[in-house]
This record gives structure tokens, C-alpha cells and sequence, in this order.
């Protein structure tokens, strides 16, 4: 009985851990784990403490370095846990044998990279692949860049950047998923799935890094690294948000960001580091600091040297610093004045061995170099279907797209037409040029299989303002049926890390070349190649056909091929608005309703009386975006039946405890004459409450397939997580409220439904 008895607790036991190794936070509460570490801390030195809590870079790619790049001694010493920028299975094979052969306790390093959209097969940048509006996709790619890392001996990914970014002028927007916190949500879940797979210790499974937290896509002005003044209720609904589903997806690494914060710089910062992201989110990883953060606590007024700072930065909650050289020389004698508790120390230790062991880095140690050396064509193959759902068309007059090249000529113009580098985008790892396809050659391809002809000419630089190559293009242009013109951004100079800009126009004398282009005659097709949100105001007006396609990774071209030549459809929609002027920046769908809104107010005269004068808008340019948030064409016509809820009244109480919900639908149809994949998006507004709520939120979306003619009846559920906000008291919750409902296919349109919510 008593065996028998054992047996089935074994059972249930194993049962237990089992379903425990499921689950996506399993990696954080494993008690064998717990007492390894407690045996490893009772054997460690304080000095072997410190540098598990440090981390160098190999080179210094980002920011001022230390200088240093030989990191051998150190790692023998047991006094460096963890190198970035180092990748290749013979290179980090190398250092790690150091450290597991000869360094006294043999704790493995882990080598971190900043795979922010692949690691070498690049796939669009970040603010495209949130345009897909398919999280299932971008896991799949999150998954293929942990694979390829992995194998390189690279564990630790720093992304996903989950920083909701409302103004286009901050050149990391490009980074991240936009303006929108509920489908940032999505997306950072996604990303953290891919990278981490099912299990943490999975052989192809890499630590995500949730960065930068938090605030920091909020700079003032645009302007990178600026302060940014965030109200708790505006941090805790919106900025917030997209930390906290990495923490409940099991993301096992935060890095805290560079920014003040209310004042309080992010990596000095324990409201958000300890009381938000451990006291109340529960989270059992580590936290590193952004490059040198800790040693800019100095500029920033907090911190009279490296001692100081290092003793700030570490109680606020950053467990691990990188490159500021803080912690390396401080931190021992930090504990033994008593500045730092020694408990508190060991804690930070335990969190960074924890998600060692959780890596298996102590079983497996070493990588094994597999498929380095080309990117495999499945992957590729995703890639190309990453970019073919991440491009956004913008107009499409008279249906201009998708092209006909039978016996056609196209002129195909642009610095970005046949540039392979820059389609890699900002922060392209180990991506390279020579895997990238352009669009000049799988057009040419593409078009001449159809009999046709591509005439190319590069037109302009995409930086310089010299017009040398005009003269081509427009001949080109004159030659043509059709033109097809690839103009943008400056991937590394104008997006990404330092890539703030404060004009958003088409930079160089790119627009002087469309204009051209566009006076010669010849219906002309604009392709944005950008990290961001532009201004395309004259376009709108004087081009018939325009696609946003980002910068998208190594199949960018045959991915663009395919949209424009109707092998594929368009489904990505914008994740950000955008302008029609730099000075509507920030400009986001998601704002609040002045007392005094002015939708709609005419600009072409001055206010004929006070009530058209004293409204909140701007005399020059309508308040709206030129595309906003959720925009995007197809090739076909859809359209959306009025919206239907399930009931129409329901109680607060209900929903707060968890019994009520609210189902809402619509019946979307493919009234046009080809097959369309519709992004279809759920809004809600709330009125009566005790503080003011966004005009619109996004609450729930879908993406569906429709056949020419097909119509699907798409159901959305609202319930307590999507309804609640921080109130007037900052408690959580749903408060009774007037709410409207919007199935729609974008940010403003939609026909509503009202359901009222009593107490
Ligand atoms: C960036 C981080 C990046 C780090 C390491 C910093 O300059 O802000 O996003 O992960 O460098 O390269």
C-alpha cells in the first residue's frame, strides 16, 4: 500500500513538473535549480559574485567602450559572467572553454547579441513585421533567428524592444511595434515565444530581453535619449503594458533604458524596476542595464562618480551592468562598507545563474556551429512572406497596382532599388548584403519571364543633393509604360539608435527627383523604403500608387516583386500614423477628445465666428493623419456590415469579477475580385467615466482570408482585461460606462454599436 501509495505520488509528482515545464514561467521555480544555486553561492567570492553581474562587449559597436576587448584573464578569474557582441560557434566555444575548464567554479558565460530582426537571415525591421499584424508569423521569425543564434553560441537576444513610440521623429520607432499598446502586447509576446520556444533549455531556444524599461520611446521631442515626462496612470495604461506580456509569455531578461523618467533615471529607478517589475509583476529573471546607463547617471545629475552610481543603479533594481565599468570596480566595496546588502548581492547572482541553468548552459556549455554558413531556404521562403505581409499600400488610384509587365517596359528608379545593405535595415546582426535580393534584380526577373523590359536608373543618392543622375531618370521614365520609383531613408544614419530626425520629409533632393519624375508623364508607382512614418503629403496628391515597404530584410526584393505584380496581395496595415506635417508630432489614434474638438473644420478660409475659431486644432493642417493607425489597401474592396453586440447592457460588477462578457461582431465581405487577407480590427471608446478615455482603443484583431465574394461573420469578446483601465483612484478596473464598439477596418472607420455598462 505504502509503494503503492509512492508510486502514484511519483506519478502526480512527475505529472506536476511536467505540466510545470509547460508552462511559459516553469524555468522560474524550479527548486532543483533554487538549490544549486545555493550551493554555488555558498562556494563563490564576493569578487566571482561581482562578475556574474557584469557584462562587456566585444568591440564597441553602440557607445563609448572600455577599451578592452581581450576578456580571457578575466573570465579565468571568474570575473566576467557574460560577453556581448562575440558570435560564432569556434569564438565562443573558445572564451567558454575558459570559463567552464579554467575558471574555478566553471559557470558558463552567456553571450548576448543585440538580434533585434534576425540574426542572419534578416527579416523586415520591427515596425514592419508589427505591420503583418500576425504575431504567429513573427514568432515563426522570432524562432529562426533563435535557431541560427543558438548555433552560433549566442543565447541571449537583446529584443524585443517593446517601446510604444508616438512620434515619428525618434529614430528607434523603427525598432519596436508602434504606437499601440494592445497590439505592442501581441507583438511582444510573440517575439518572446519565438526566442524562448516551449522550453528555455530547448537546444534552439534563446533568454529574450524586454528593453528598454520603461519610457523611453516617450523622449521629449523625438530626440534620442531625451527625458520623458510620463504620468504614472498614462505609464501603467499604455507604456507599461507590453513589458508585462514578456513577463507573462516567461521573458527571462529585462534591460533597463537610458532615459529620466519623472525625473528618475530608468536604470536608477526603483518604482518601475522593483516595485512594478518584481513586487507586482513577479518577475524572477534579471535585469541589465542599456549600454553604459550606469555610468550616465553622472551626466544626468544623480551620481557624483562610478561608486555612486553603481550603488544607485544596483538598488534600484539593475542586476547586472553593462559596459559602464560600475559594478567591475565598485560593487565589492560597496558591500563592504555596508552601502550594498550582501543578501542583496546574491540575489541579483541567483537570478542571473537561474537563467543559466534555465538555458542548460551548464549541461551544454558549447555550440555547435550548425548551418553558419548560408541561410537555409526555408527561411528564406519566411523571410519573403514576413515582408509580402509587412508593406502597407497607401493609394492605389484607379487601380493602378498590381502591374501588368506583359510586354511592358517599367522604369525602375531609386537609391533603394538596388541597394543590398540598406534592406537589411538598422541593427542587421550577422545579416549580410550578399544574401539580399534587390528589387532591381528580381524585378528584372521577374519581368522580363512576362516578356517585359526593366529600365534601371538610379536617379539620386538617397543623402547628397546632387541631381547628376536626373537626366537618366527621366529619360528612363520617358522610354517607359510604367514607373517604379524606390526612394527612402538611410537605414543606419536616419533610423535606429541615435537616428532621431526633426524634418520627416524624403531626405536628399529624393523629392526634387519624384517631382521630376512625376512631370514627365508616366504613371508613376512609389515604393517608402523608411524606418518610419513620412511625410507624404505631396505624393498623396500627385501619385497615383504609393506602398510603405519599410526596410524588409534579405527578400526584399522578391518580396516587393510579388505585390507589385498581383502574385501576391497586400494585407499589412500601419501600426503608426501618419503625419501630415512633423509639427502634428506626437501623433497617435489613441488620444484623448478635447472640450473643444474640431473634426472636420474647414482650413481653406479663415473662422467665419468664434465657434469656428476656438477649437483645438491647428490653423495650417487638419488635425488628423494623413494615413492613420490600422490604414492599409488591398487589391481588393471589402466591406464591413454595421457592428452587433451581443447584449446591450451589462454591469461592471460582472465584468470585474471575471462572469460577464461581451461578444462583438460583424460581417465583413470580399466584394471585390480578388482574394484578400483583411486585417480586421476591434475598437472600443468608454464615456462617463471618472477620467477621460482615448477616443478610440484597439481592443482585439484578426487577419482573414477571403475569397473574392466570400463574407465571414468575424466575433470579437470583450471582458474584464480588455475593458478596465486605471481610474481616478489608479485602481485597475471596469468602471460603468457608456461604450462604443467598433468593428472596422482601420482607426476611423466602422460602423458603431453602444452597450451600456451599469454598476
Ligand atoms: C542600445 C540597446 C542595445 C545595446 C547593446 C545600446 O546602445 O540602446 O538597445 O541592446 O546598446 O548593443
Amino acid at each position: 500500500m505504502r509503494f503503492l501509495r509512492t508510486v502514484l505520488c511519483c506519478v502526480l509528482l512527475s505529472g506536476l513538473v511536467s505540466a510545470q515545464a509547460a508552462t511559459p514561467t516553469a524555468w522560474a521555480n524550479d527548486p532543483q535549480v533554487e538549490s544549486k544555486i545555493d550551493a554555488l553561492l555558498k562556494q563563490m567570492t564576493l569578487d566571482e559574485k561581482v562578475g556574474q553581474l557584469i557584462t562587456y562587449s566585444q568591440g564597441a559597436p553602440t557607445g563609448p567602450g572600455t577599451g578592452r576587448s581581450d576578456y580571457k584573464d578575466m573570465v579565468a578569474q571568474g570575473k566576467l559572467g557574460s560577453i556581448f557582441n562575440l558570435t560564432g560557434a569556434n569564438q565562443t566555444n573558445e572564451m567558454q572553454k575558459i570559463a567552464v575548464e579554467k575558471s574555478r567554479l566553471h559557470i558558463p558565460l552567456l553571450f548576448g547579441l543585440d538580434v533585434i530582426h534576425g540574426f542572419r537571415t534578416e527579416f523586415p525591421v520591427p515596425l514592419a513585421m508589427s505591420a503583418t499584424w500576425d504575431p504567429a508569423i513573427v514568432e515563426q521569425a522570432a524562432h529562426v533567428a533563435a535557431k541560427e543564434a543558438s548555433h552560433a553560441g549566442v543565447r541571449w537576444a537583446y529584443s524585443p524592444m517593446v517601446d510604444i513610440a508616438r512620434d515619428a521623429r525618434w529614430g528607434r520607432i523603427v525598432e519596436g511595434a508602434g504606437e499601440d499598446p494592445y497590439l505592442g502586447s501581441a507583438m511582444a509576446a510573440a517575439y518572446v515565444r519565438g526566442y524562448q520556444g516551449a522550453q528555455l533549455g530547448g537546444p534552439e531556444s534563446i533568454a529574450s530581453c524586454s528593453k528598454h524599461f520603461v519610457g523611453y520611446g516617450a523622449a521629449e521631442a523625438g530626440r534620442d535619449y531625451n527625458a520623458a515626462e510620463i504620468p504614472v496612470r498614462l505609464l501603467r495604461q499604455v507604456y507599461l503594458p507590453p513589458f508585462q506580456a514578456t513577463v507573462d509569455a516567461g521573458g527571462a531578461t529585462f534591460m533597463s533604458a537610458f532615459e529620466a523618467l519623472n525625473e528618475v533615471p530608468a536604470s536608477a529607478n526603483a518604482m518601475t524596476l522593483t516595485q512594478v517589475l518584481r513586487k507586482e509583476w513577479g518577475f524572477k529573471g534579471f535585469v541589465v542595464s542599456d549600454w553604459n546607463s550606469i555610468g550616465e547617471l553622472i551626466p544626468q545629475g544623480v551620481a557624483a562618480n562610478h561608486a555612486a552610481a553603481a550603488a544607485k543603479a544596483f538598488l534600484a533594481g539593475v542586476d547586472m551592468d553593462m559596459e559602464s565599468n560600475a559594478y567591475g570596480p565598485h560593487l565589492a566595496d560597496l558591500v563592504k562598507s555596508g552601502v550594498v546588502p550582501q543578501a542583496a548581492v546574491d540575489e541579483s547572482v541567483r537570478r542571473i545563474l537561474r537563467v543559466k541553468f534555465a538555458l542548460g548552459l551548464f549541461d551544454h556549455p558549447y555550440a555547435d556551429g550548425k548551418g553558419s554558413n548560408a541561410i537555409a531556404p526555408e527561411d528564406a521562403e519566411l523571410a519573403r512572406k514576413v515582408a509580402e505581409e509587412s508593406f502597407v499600400l497607401l493609394k492605389n488610384d484607379g487601380g493602378l497596382l498590381p502591374l501588368n509587365a506583359s510586354g511592358r517596359t517599367i522604369a525602375l528608379i531609386g537609391p533603394l532599388a538596388d541597394d543590398a545593405r540598406q534592406m537589411l535595415g538598422s541593427w542587421g546582426a550577422k545579416g549580410e548584403a550578399k544574401d539580399v535580393v534587390t528589387l532591381r534584380s528580381a524585378l528584372t526577373k521577374q519581368v522580363e519571364a512576362a516578356q517585359g523590359h526593366v529600365i534601371y536608373a538610379k536617379g539620386s543618392d538617397i543623402l547628397t543633393m546632387s541631381d547628376k543622375g536626373f537626366s537618366d531618370a527621366v529619360g528612363a521614365a520617358k522610354k517607359s509604360d510604367i514607373v517604379v520609383l524606390a526612394l527612402g531613408e538611410d537605414a543606419e544614419w536616419m533610423t535606429g539608435e541615435a537616428g532621431s530626425r526633426a524634418n520627416l520629409d524624403l531626405p536628399g533632393n529624393q523629392q526634387q527627383l519624384l517631382e521630376a519624375l512625376v512631370a514627365a508623364g508616366k504613371p508613376v508607382v512609389l515604393l517608402v523604403f523608411s524606418g518610419r512614418p513620412l511625410v507624404l503629403n505631396w505624393a498623396a496628391q500627385h501619385v497615383p500608387a504609393i506602398m510603405e515597404v519599410w526596410f524588409p530584410g534579405v527578400q526584399a526584393g522578391p518580396a516587393v516583386t510579388n505585390l507589385l505584380l498581383g502574385t501576391s496581395s497586400p494585407s499589412g496595415r500601419l501600426t503608426v500614423s501618419f503625419p501630415r506635417a512633423v509639427g502634428q508630432e506626437p501623433l497617435y489614434y489613441d488620444h484623448l477628445n478635447t472640450g473643444r474638438p474640431a473634426d472636420g473644420a474647414d482650413l481653406s478660409r479663415p473662422p467665419k465666428n468664434s465657434g469656428e475659431k476656438y477649437l483645438s486644432r491647428y490653423i495650417d493642417v487638419p488635425n488628423s493623419a494623413l494615413y492613420p493607425f490600422g490604414y492599409g489597401l488591398t487589391y481588393s474592396a471589402t466591406t464591413y456590415s454595421p457592428t452587433s453586440v451581443g447584449v446591450a447592457n451589462l454591469s461592471a460588477k460582472d465584468l470585474n469579477a471575471g462572469t460577464a462578457r461581451l461578444t462583438v461582431s460583424a460581417e465583413v465581405k470580399n466584394t471585390g475580385s480578388r482574394a484578400v487577407d483583411e486585417v480586421v480590427q476591434l475598437y472600443i471608446r468608454q464615456t462617463g467615466t471618472s477620467i477621460v478615455r482615448p477616443v478610440r482603443e484597439l481592443k482585439g484583431f484578426r487577419r482573414v482570408g477571403l475569397a473574392p465574394g466570400a463574407s465571414q461573420k468575424v466575433e470579437f469578446t470583450l471582458g474584464r482585461d480588455e475593458l478596465k483601465f486605471w481610474n481616478l483612484d489608479m485602481k485597475d478596473v471596469v468602471e460603468p460606462a457608456q461604450l462604443t464598439v467598433w468593428v472596422a477596418p482601420d482607426s476611423t472607420g466602422g460602423k458603431p454599436a453602444q452597450v451600456a455598462i451599469g454598476q
